[in-house]
């Protein structure tokens, strides 16, 4: 295809577009990774075919058997909704090859075999149902591709592979109507973003959709950045953390087989906490069974975690001030604040018996302190940098998961200084009037 330009051309266009292109992303702050695929029938996880050495023609035995049930693509955008996540990724074709689409270019797909279904037709469907935004993630591997692996040697091979791969993210982004994000994956064994051509590719395929974020995963920066399995912030950048709900595999694996460990509501919304409060948005993965049903392990707890944004959604969603430490204390409370600075959202993990709850370093009061669920006021006053709330219940007033959000709105942009008692960590802070005041 004609279309080249420089890496330099190609920043400078994707740039001008970006705060358009990216608005969207920086308020939505949950999303919810699909990892489906004939990995998902072997139960091993989506290397298995790799870890295993599994000959490609038993492999492909996979693919027959294939048997996703129908409506399981809305099963998995219903729950996402429900969780309360604002867009949905789904592997489209992971490393093992397999299309789950209508595809020309690889026979290889859910068409021509098992279920002759359009998987990703049902998933772009059912995210439109559910006002989803639509994530396709895209491997740059082919396990069973014979040029894949030859690509670092063989410049003919690289041609026609670097084509390839082309080719399928132009089906997708040809035939499904308005898609989100091009999420790619696995750039491996290739080093650089010039033997993969992405400059190019990029460029290309924003062509077929000019509102289309690309993450980091084709040896380039691109729209945002995709710390894996670790909320590890990106300054001064977009970034998504990618983590798996049982903490091992992103491909099925049986809870009862491995050590029962999941992540609970708890958790996720902690770890959206973190990522929310740092400028970034969390991925989290569900790897669905066989027939593509949601483990029962992460429905429960992923409802959960949709019935607590119901209420304090406000502190998650939106675009948020990226946060020091300022708040209660880490264990306590953690925060996530308005981008003035003038509303704080205390979120409280653990929850006084004595009816009063301390945050020190508070320099000014808030005008009102408000429990985010119920709008209920709380009564407060500020002693010296100690904000000191009272009457509060013995137990924590949230009936979800013990996260209570007290939401603080000042006049000024709030004003904090942890630390009275470590005057010195901050050389020329004056800390006369602090601890003990
Ligand atoms: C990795 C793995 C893969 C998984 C992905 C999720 O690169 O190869 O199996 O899909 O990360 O981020």
């Amino acid at each position: 295809m004609e279309n080249r330009i420089t890496k330099e051309e190609y920043f400078a266009f994707a740039k001008e577009s970006k705060e358009r292109r990216v608005a969207w992303f920086r308020e939505a702050r949950f999303g919810m990774f699909i990892h489906y695929g004939l990995f998902s029938s072997h139960g091993m996880g989506e290397w298995a075919q790799v870890w295993e050495d599994i000959k490609i023609s038993d492999y492909e035995k996979l693919a027959s058997a294939f048997c996703p049930k129908e409506g399981c693509a809305d099963e998995w955008c219903r729950l996402a909704k429900e969780a309360g996540a604002k867009y949905a990724v789904l592997t489209t074709r992971h490393h093992e090859g397999f299309s789950l689409w209508d595809s020309k270019v690889n026979p290889f797909n859910s068409v021509n075999y098992g279920p002759h279904r359009d998987i990703v037709r049902e998933f772009v469907d059912a995210c439109r149902k559910y006002g989803l935004k639509i994530g396709l993630y895209s491997s740059l591997m082919d396990w069973r591709h014979p040029d894949a692996w030859k690509c670092m040697t063989d410049e003919g091979a690289r041609e026609r592979f670097t084509a390839y791969v082309e080719a399928l993210n132009v089906e997708l982004l040809s035939n499904y109507g308005k898609i989100d994000i091009l999420w790619y994956d696995m750039p491996w064994p290739r080093m650089s973003s010039k033997n993969w051509d992405s400059v190019n590719r990029n460029y290309r395929l924003r062509q077929l959709q000019p509102d289309i974020l690309i993450n980091n995963r084709s040896r380039m920066a691109e729209d945002f950045f995709t710390p894996e399995d670790a909320i590890n912030a990106e300054d001064g950048a977009d970034w998504e953390a990618c983590m798996t709900f049982n903490g091992i595999s992103w491909g099925y694996v049986d809870e009862e087989q491995i050590t029962p460990y999941s992540y609970s509501a708890n958790q996720i919304v902690k770890m959206i906490r973190k990522c929310t409060g740092a400028g970034g948005n969390l991925l989290l993965n569900i790897g669905p069974k066989a027939d593509g049903s949601v483990p029962a392990e992460a429905i429960e707890p992923l409802k959960r975690v949709g019935a607590w944004l119901a209420e304090n959604g406000e502190a998650a969603y939106g675009l948020k001030k990226r946060v020091g430490g300022y708040c209660g204390g880490n264990n306590v409370t953690e925060c996530t604040a308005g981008t003035d600075d003038k509303t704080v959202y205390a979120w409280n993990y653990i929850w006084p018996k004595t009816g009063e709850l301390v945050f020190g370093g508070y320099r000014n009061a808030p005008k009102r302190i408000t429990l985010l669920s119920t709008g209920e006021e709380i009564a407060f006053r500020h002693e010296g940098h100690r904000l000191i709330m009272t009457g509060l219940a013995e137990r924590s007033p949230d009936r979800h998961m013990g996260i209570a959000v007290l939401k603080m709105e000042f006049d000024e942009p709030v004003s904090y200084k942890y630390g009275s008692y470590y005057p010195q960590v901050s050389e020329g802070e004056d800390f006369s009037e602090g601890l003990g005041n």
